[in-house]
This record gives C-alpha cells, sequence and structure tokens, in this order.
C-alpha cells in the first residue's frame, strides 16, 4: 500500500464505496468535520450533512453541501427534537440506516463569557457539557430506537487528551472530554451487543479551527504539542484520513477506545527540542 503524506494529494482507494453517513460540524474550510466530509466523499461515501442552525446561518455549508452532492438538515444537538428530526430524516433520505456517524462538536460557554475554571458559571456549564458530551448520548440513544445504524456501523466522537491530563486554560472542555469518552465506552458496550455498531473517540492534536483557537494560549499550546511530538502535530486532513479508515470495514473490531491521533504526544515524556528550550 502507498502511503502519502498529508501534503501531497490523496488518492482514493474506495474505502468507503456503498457507504453512508452522518457529518455533524461542519462550520468552515478549517473545521475537522469538514475536511473529514470531503474524504469520506472521495473514499465513495453518501453522505447527509448537519449543524446547529446558528452556525448554518454563516452559509459556508452549503459551499461543502454541494462539493459532495450532500443534503444539509439543521440540528441543535442540545434540543431532543431536532435531533429525533435529523436521525428521521436521514433514514428517509438514505432509505434506511447509516453505516457511520461522525460527532464533531464542541462549545464551552464559560470559555466564550470568559471565566475560569476555578469560577465557572454552572447554568453554563450544564450546557456544555449537554452539547459537547452527552449530545453524543442523545445521538446514539435516538439512533437506537430508530434502529437508524446498520449491522457493524462506526461512529466516531472528536476528543482531546485534556479528558486525561491537565491543560489549564482548556477548562470545563476537559470535564466535557472526559464526559465524552465515558459515554463512548459505555454506549458501545450496549451497541455493540445490540447490532455490532462500534462507537470511538479520536483524541486529536491541537488544531487551527474555529473552536480550537477559542482556547486561550492557543499558539504557544500548539508550539508546545508540535515540539513534544515526534511526528509532529496531526493535521486535520491527517485526522480525516483516520476517520476513514475508522468508518471502513478494516477496523470492524475496534469498539470502545479513546484512539490518540497525535503525533506520539501522549507517550512522551519529553523530547530533545523541549529539553534545548529548557536550557536556554
Ligand atoms: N481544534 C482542536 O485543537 C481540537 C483538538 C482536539 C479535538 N477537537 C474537537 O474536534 C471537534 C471539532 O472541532 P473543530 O476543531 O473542527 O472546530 P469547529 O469550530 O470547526 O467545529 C465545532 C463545531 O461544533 C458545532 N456546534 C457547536 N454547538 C453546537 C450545537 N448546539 N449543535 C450542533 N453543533 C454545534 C459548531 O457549529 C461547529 O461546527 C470538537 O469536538 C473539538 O473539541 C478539536
Amino acid at each position: 500500500m502507498y502511503f502519502y503524506h498529508s501534503n501531497q494529494s490523496n488518492m482514493p482507494y474506495n474505502l468507503l464505496k456503498g457507504k453512508k453517513g452522518i457529518i455533524f460540524g461542519a462550520l468552515d474550510e478549517k473545521s475537522i468535520a469538514w475536511k473529514t466530509a470531503m474524504r469520506c466523499h472521495e473514499e465513495g461515501a453518501e453522505l447527509l450533512l448537519t449543524n446547529a442552525p446558528v452556525a448554518m446561518r454563516m452559509g459556508e455549508i452549503n459551499k461543502l453541501a454541494a462539493a459532495v452532492n450532500a443534503p444539509v438538515i439543521p440540528c441543535d444537538v442540545s434540543s431532543n427534537e431536532d435531533v429525533l428530526n435529523l436521525i428521521t430524516k436521514a433514514m428517509e433520505h438514505f432509505g434506511g440506516g447509516v453505516d457511520f456517524i461522525l460527532h464533531s462538536i464542541g462549545m464551552s460557554l464559560n470559555v466564550r463569557k470568559g471565566k475560569p475554571y476555578t469560577e465557572i458559571d454552572y447554568g453554563f456549564n450544564a450546557k456544555t457539557l449537554d452539547i459537547s458530551a452527552m449530545s453524543l448520548h442523545r445521538v446514539l440513544a435516538t439512533a437506537m430506537k430508530l434502529d437508524a445504524i446498520n449491522e457493524w456501523g462506526s461512529v466516531i466522537a472528536l476528543s482531546y487528551i485534556a479528558a486525561q491530563r491537565v491543560f489549564p486554560d482548556y477548562n470545563e472542555m476537559a470535564d466535557a472530554k472526559a464526559l465524552l469518552e465515558s459515554v463512548s465506552r459505555s454506549f458501545g458496550y450496549h451497541y455493540a451487543l445490540k447490532k455490532h455498531v462500534r462507537v470511538n473517540t479520536v483524541s486529536q492534536s491541537p488544531t487551527r479551527t474555529t473552536a480550537g483557537s477559542g482556547v486561550k494560549g492557543f499558539d504557544g499550546f500548539i508550539n508546545y504539542a508540535e515540539k513534544m511530538s515526534p511526528l509532529g502535530n496531526a493535521s486535520s486532513e491527517d485526522c480525516a484520513n483516520y476517520c476513514v479508515t475508522l468508518f471502513s470495514d478494516y477496523t470492524r473490531m475496534v469498539t470502545m477506545q479513546n484512539l490518540f491521533h497525535d503525533g506520539g504526544f501522549s507517550t512522551v515524556g519529553v523530547t530533545e527540542p523541549v529539553i534545548d528550550q529548557m536550557e536556554k
């Protein structure tokens, strides 16, 4: 097999030929969901795109919809009705169930309002956890109820290593990611038994997107991660490629995992570039 670097053009392998999927969270061209939708399309998948109504008003998603030939259905993932409507419409559109779902959603109200972690507003916090983590449960529970995911389907939610280690400015999103990873494990158990559906989280390197850049001190953060990762930070294109493999039939027995996609960052104690920096 020929492996290409993310800078080189992608060579499709038809890994997702005949598969149908729902992609949550493509806001603009920088979004991990945007890149993943493009790669899934190139690999032969049929897609349906969705985002929060407020995000869709920016209109960018229509460009992606045209590029990947997919309908767009608005859905605020904190609303039971919206999620039910989305999954119902997706089944109507595809004439049955889907084979994969990408949950690429994050929102911290306390970060937005500039509240430090030690002084968070609990009302905002409840909303953050609902949008960023429990929404995965809502999507899976709705899909299970409507039998909307086909046998051996694959669901991925995007996470970050702040779920395991402290990154002070990641704020309440660290707790949201810990909850997200837990929901993925817990629901993954039930969906595996019910329909061989696998559920995993991909823990991605810091990436320059709208959500990513919202984290205080992001430039220092991303440069540090780059120096601490023997392969360097994983790009959003690399993340999209990884998601394609996880949606494909080549990873059918992988479930209930938090999969680090971070150039080695999560296993490193220190690197020479960081030691050099500290000796200056
Ligand atoms: N960028 C990074 O550094 C990084 C690193 C690791 C993990 N992640 C995760 O990747 C995922 C995608 O983020 P991104 O970096 O591509 O940024 P992004 O800003 O492009 O995507 C976040 C998406 O969440 C959507 N969203 C927010 N509230 C919503 C709601 N109520 N209903 C439906 N959708 C809603 C936004 O509209 C947006 O499309 C997030 O889970 C994020 O935490 C990002």
